[in-house]
């Protein structure tokens, strides 16, 4: 039966078809290092509960320290007959403290509430570490906007002209969604930091262990409150899942904007060479591949919560094998993340805006006609009223091919009567800017405060 840990009842081994398909060290090392600070933790509490004398406590850290240490320079690693991380540390276990020892460590414990703890613990460390990579794109974000503090362009609704808004403020949207997914986070980071360790298969121990000791030992919070809960629940791994897939979206959506921004067509933007690639045929090619995994891999981390949800529907408590099917989705989400934030990053700390460009797009395509309305509105003239009113100036220029500033007063008092040639100070990109000057508006003081908020939050995180 090889190193498996269950052979007892069983006339023979395994067939290799069932070793084959039952294997999961291929994913499920990257959890050994958490299975062994819980297995140092085990062996404390099975010490207290008189199951362990001192002296075999000794000998058994001295043990795991060993294990440990092989399995960090790699010298002990899983052979094809090992079924799962467990399974294959209880082999390094059982060599290096000979099998009557090595076989006490897992009374009171099964793999189902190892690895609903492990997995967790594991989970715990990357969504941090991916958590500190958002805080480096934000401040790359915010970097660019404080770097144009006056930049004005186009801004978008149905991706058509709508208003002038500043380029601050428009990455500073961007960094806002961000600093959400790292409050996303935080919060999951709070709900799953649970030990399942001591529920064992599903029902408890009923060998007088301390979850609570273990839970402290593993830095998490507290013991589960229901060991069928506690190994059969997978909420916490979706809801991350979850959490990953809405920041992959979030990113996808800057970098489409970063496709078209740098396009011949718009050029807002210029890539860096070195966060940009060339074409194998096409000499003259610059291409925004950054931009485009980001946008790509987005579907991947869908699917992998769309997947993960999928496997859990309608599983009948407690543990089921299918559970094992829960990790490797969360593994690749947020190993794509580990690689594709910095690039993106890198991709958003080196463009290059043309602000001239920007300037010149800010007030096309008549966006200034809200100014005009509000301004009439201003003057106590009903909206429905103004609106009429700026939208017949805006005809009346695209007719002659000119811009809204180039009306005659003559012209402008025959829209309308309120319409005075002192509307003409909401006909530049920077009166109609300075105007929208309510809290959370594109206003040049209002997007100073917000990008110092900002700074202070991303600083904190
Ligand atoms: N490798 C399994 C998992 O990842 C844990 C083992 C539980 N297996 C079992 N037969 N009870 O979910």
């Amino acid at each position: 039966a090889g190193t498996a840990l269950w052979g007892g009842r069983f006339a023979s081994g395994p067939a290799p078809e069932m070793v084959e398909l039952s294997r999961s060290t291929q994913f499920d090392w990257v959890l050994a290092p958490y299975d062994l600070a819980a297995s140092r933790a085990h062996a404390q509490v099975l010490h207290r509960a008189d199951l362990l004398t001192a002296d075999e406590l000794g000998r058994m850290q001295d043990a795991l320290d060993r294990l440990a240490r092989d399995v960090g320079e790699g010298t002990f690693a899983p052979v094809p007959q090992d079924e799962d991380v467990h399974s294959a540390l209880e082999r390094g276990l059982i060599e290096r403290a000979g099998a009557e020892l090595g076989g006490k460590l897992r009374a009171g414990r099964s793999r189902n509430d190892q690895v609903a703890t492990l997995y967790r613990m594991y989970l715990r460390d990357h969504a941090r570490r991916v958590g500190v990579l958002v805080t480096d794109l934000q401040a790359a974000l915010l970097d660019q906007a404080d770097a144009h503090p006056g930049a004005a362009m186009p801004g978008r609704t149905h991706f058509q002209h709508a208003q002038p808004v500043l380029l601050a403020h428009h990455l500073a949207a961007h960094a806002q969604a961000l600093a959400r997914d790292v409050d996303r986070i935080r919060d999951w980071e709070r709900r799953a930091a649970v030990s399942p360790y001591g529920s064992g298969a599903l029902a408890g121990s009923s060998l007088g262990l301390d979850p609570q000791f273990i839970a402290k030992e593993l830095g998490l919070d507290r013991p589960v409150a229901n060991s069928i809960d506690g190994t059969a629940a997978r909420d916490f791994a979706a809801e991350l899942a979850f959490v990953l897939a809405m920041l992959a979206v979030d990113l996808s959506r800057w970098a489409e904007e970063v496709v078209v921004f740098t396009t011949a067509e718009f050029g807002y933007a210029r890539l860096d060479d070195a966060f940009s690639t060339g074409s194998s045929i096409m000499p003259q090619k610059k291409n925004p591949d950054i931009a485009e995994l980001a946008r790509g891999k987005s579907g991947r981390l869908i699917g992998n919560l769309a997947g993960l949800l999928a496997t859990l529907k309608g599983l009948p408590l407690a543990y089921n094998r299918d559970l094992q099917e829960d990790k490797e989705p969360l593994i690749d989400s947020l190993s794509q993340l580990e690689v594709l934030l910095p690039a993106v990053t890198g991709m958003t700390a080196t463009l290059t805006f043309d602000t001239a460009r920007l300037a010149d797009m800010a007030p096309a395509g008549y966006s200034l006609a809200t100014d005009v309305a509000e301004w009439l509105v201003r003057q106590g003239v009903p909206f429905r009223v103004a609106h009429e009113a700026a939208g017949a100036c805006v005809a009346v220029a695209e007719a002659g091919g000119r811009e809204l500033d180039q009306l005659s007063d003559v012209e402008l008092a025959r829209i309308h009567p309120a319409l005075t040639p002192q509307v003409r100070s909401v006909l530049t990109v920077a009166g109609s800017l300075a105007s929208r000057d309510g809290v959370g508006g594109t206003a040049p003081v209002r997007v100073a405060e917000q990008l110092a908020l900002l700074r202070s939050q991303v600083a904190a995180d």
